[in-house]
């Protein structure tokens, strides 16, 4: 079933686990996620990233947004990191549950303004806002130390980010990064005790991949209860694929896919026990969503 994130995060930070988020580009990873977390009876995010929306446009949305109404778990649609006004309003126009409106990039003061505008749109829209402040990189490669924790997010600014801009899930950095962790992966626990302290609102940590359980575990106990994770299923996708065309003499389109979303899905259902959303299902069918759905707000 359609689910709101509000609703998938609310739940899980009172009952202090994690939603995973997975981006996704076509059908074999929006089976492999919708698959995964039936299996596990986890509630669980399909993710499109703004490069896969300009690629898969609507079609790719409707796919998203079919899956997750016939899923038989709660499963949440989100627009990710998106620097658009033209793309928020098209993942709202379709329905989608919530978008993160990234002015990370920008100034402050310029994504402040933007962050505001952006939720305020999606409000008007029954959807939720996920906003970054801080700057979450691609990698930490020649980063001095100085620099690296400029990048990340100030638990005072964050305090005053949130209330200026009412967004209601705040994307932390504090040292992850998108990708491979070319070293040791080090998170700032202290810095996310400081942010949790002050602020009321979901955590969320992007760049999951690579990062080990004690890390994760912590985090959420933390209050971190969403994890963005695209890498290590995107890798597990093209690693099978080039197993599977290296040796398949005349290989099936049909098994190739079945193969990948099997490679997928056993990546994607490590990630749902790991965070602890695996058998909760339940705690998700709340009369929210409900409410929502008989409003026709999220009917189809
Ligand atoms: P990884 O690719 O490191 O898993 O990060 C995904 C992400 O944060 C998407 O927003």
């Amino acid at each position: 079933m359609l689910a709101s994130t509000s609703d998938l995060l609310e739940t899980a930070r009172r009952n202090v686990y994690a939603i995973g988020a997975f981006n996704v580009y076509n059908l074999e990873g929006v089976r492999a996620v919708v698959q995964a977390a039936e299996t596990l009876s986890s509630p669980a995010m399909l993710q499109i990233h703004p490069s896969s929306l300009k690629f898969g446009g609507t079609p790719l949305i409707a796919l998203c947004m079919e899956a997750a109404h016939a899923a038989k778990v709660p499963i949440s649609v989100h627009l990710d990191h998106s620097t658009s006004t033209g793309a928020i309003q098209q993942a709202l126009n379709a329905g989608m549950t919530s978008v993160m409106a990234d002015g990370s990039p920008l100034p402050y003061s310029e994504n402040l303004a933007f962050t505001k505008q952006m939720t305020q749109l999606a409000h008007q829209n029954g959807a939720a806002v996920e906003a970054e402040i801080g700057r979450i990189s691609g990698s930490e490669d020649g980063l001095t130390v100085e620099e690296k924790e400029a990048l990340m997010t100030d638990p005072d600014q964050a305090v005053e980010f949130v209330a200026a801009t009412k967004v209601d899930f705040l994307a932390v950095t504090i040292g992850n990064v998108h990708g491979e962790y070319k070293s040791e992966p080090r998170l700032d626990f202290p810095r996310l005790i400081r942010i949790r302290k002050n602020i009321d609102i979901p955590l969320v940590l992007h760049g999951a991949s690579g990062l080990p359980p004690e890390m994760i575990s912590k985090s959420i106990e933390l209050g971190v209860c969403k994890f963005n994770v695209n890498t290590e299923v995107r890798q597990a996708y093209v690693k099978v694929l080039k197993k599977d065309l290296s040796t398949a003499k005349s290989p099936d389109l049909v098994d190739l896919m079945q193969n990948a979303i099997s490679a997928m899905q056993s990546v994607i259902s490590e990630k749902l026990q790991l965070f602890g959303s695996a058998g909760k299902s339940h705690l998700h069918e709340s009369p929210y969503a409900s409410m929502l759905a008989a409003n026709g707000k999220f009917s189809k």
